[in-house]
């Protein structure tokens, strides 16, 4: 079993930062690309045999040293009572606008809902030698799909319902919040020992509206979770570190936008392992950028408390292959 993500979480010294990619299995790899002609997207994420195959990919063609559950953040938002469809961004043809749409979601009850998720880890945990992180996305980040009903320029709607209707957005997050906690405490419970959190659009807050009406429920929902590590990743959200700061959680995830060191200082010198933080886009260029760039990043993870080697965000479709594969041997032979 190789354990090094874990040991880096625990706090453990180690010759070389463990390396995963967000997004490691999709549409850039052939192999995935193979098991996806003959479904949807939907139908992967809801069968555990093709789920667990396409999960093990990276970890057998990349030599990864983590393996993350292949689903979407938005299955478990599905089962709550919104109208889901992938082309290949999410759609919600019901979205969530008024107290009335807020009031008829259910509280997720993963067991029941959403068990081909369970079925997934328990397969997964059996055979994997590394290990499973499990995910969901963040309170804030599943309401800006609900009730903007897929992916927005401007946001429009979740701002209108922030400042509007505070009541019915704050009753949307408390639902969320539940539900997550009991979706992602599943997946513990079952064989995940680290969960990660993407709070994919809190970036597009300011820092007061974060820290008022958002981290309040990122801070129930960390502090409710046992028996795991939590990696927190809000992406593009550097300038409100001193917030983030609070949480109790191992890992915050850093994007590309502040270099390792800075953003360890603006989060407390020392408290958290980071985990990071290349330009997924560099990855569309040559060796010798990629090496260059991913030494400057392994030299300032000497530094901290811990450093888990990543992209600042999740892998993009038409990424060459050979570079992915590059990269991750670089970072497993020390950057040599
Ligand atoms: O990291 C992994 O390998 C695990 C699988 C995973 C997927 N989505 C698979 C996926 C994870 C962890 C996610 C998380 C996710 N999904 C996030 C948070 C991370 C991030 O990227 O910010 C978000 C915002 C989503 C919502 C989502 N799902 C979008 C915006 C899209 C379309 C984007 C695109 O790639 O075109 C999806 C679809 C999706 N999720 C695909 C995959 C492999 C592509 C679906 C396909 O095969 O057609």
């Amino acid at each position: 079993m190789n354990n090094l993500l874990i040991d880096v979480l625990d706090g453990k010294k180690v010759d070389r930062p463990p390396v995963w990619l967000m997004r490691q299995a999709g549409r850039y790899m052939p192999e995935y690309m193979e098991v996806r002609r003959k479904v949807t997207f939907l139908e992967l994420c809801k069968n555990p045999e093709l789920a667990a195959k396409v999960t093990h990919q990276p970890v057998d063609i990349l030599g990864v040293d983590a393996a993350i559950l292949f689903s979407d953040i938005l299955i478990p938002v599905e089962p709550m009572g919104v109208k889901l469809d992938f082309d290949p961004a999410p759609v919600i043809s019901n979205p969530v606008r008024t107290q009335k749409d807020v009031d008829r979601l259910t509280i997720l009850e993963p067991y029941k809902d959403v068990p081909f998720v369970v079925e997934t880890v328990k397969l997964l945990v059996k055979d994997l030698n590394v290990p499973l992180i499990g995910f969901s996305g963040a309170p804030f980040t599943l309401a800006c799909y609900m009730v903007e009903g897929g992916g927005s320029k401007n946001f429009i709607e979740i701002k209108r319902m922030m400042h509007n209707d505070y009541k019915s957005f704050s009753t949307l997050m408390e639902k969320l919040t539940i539900s997550t906690i009991k979706y992602l405490q599943a997946q513990i419970d079952n064989g995940c020992p680290v969960v990660q959190i993407f709070d994919t659009w809190a970036g597009i807050l300011s820092p007061c509206e974060y820290a008022e009406m958002v981290l309040p429920f990122v801070n129930i929902l960390v502090d409710n979770l046992k028996n795991a590590h939590v990696v927190y990743f809000a992406k593009d959200s550097a300038t409100f570190y001193k917030y983030i700061s609070n949480l109790k959680c191992s890992c915050i995830g850093v994007d590309w936008k502040i270099e390792l060191d800075e953003a360890d200082m603006q989060l407390g010198t020392g408290k958290f392992v980071l985990q990071g933080n290349m330009d997924p886009v560099i990855l569309f260029t040559n060796r010798e950028k990629i090496m260059n760039i991913a030494k400057l990043i392994v030299d300032k993870g000497k530094s901290l408390k811990g450093h888990i080697f990543n992209l600042g965000h999740g892998i993009l479709p038409n990424t060459p292959v050979e570079n992915v594969k590059y990269l991750v041997e670089l970072i497993k032979n020390g950057c040599q």
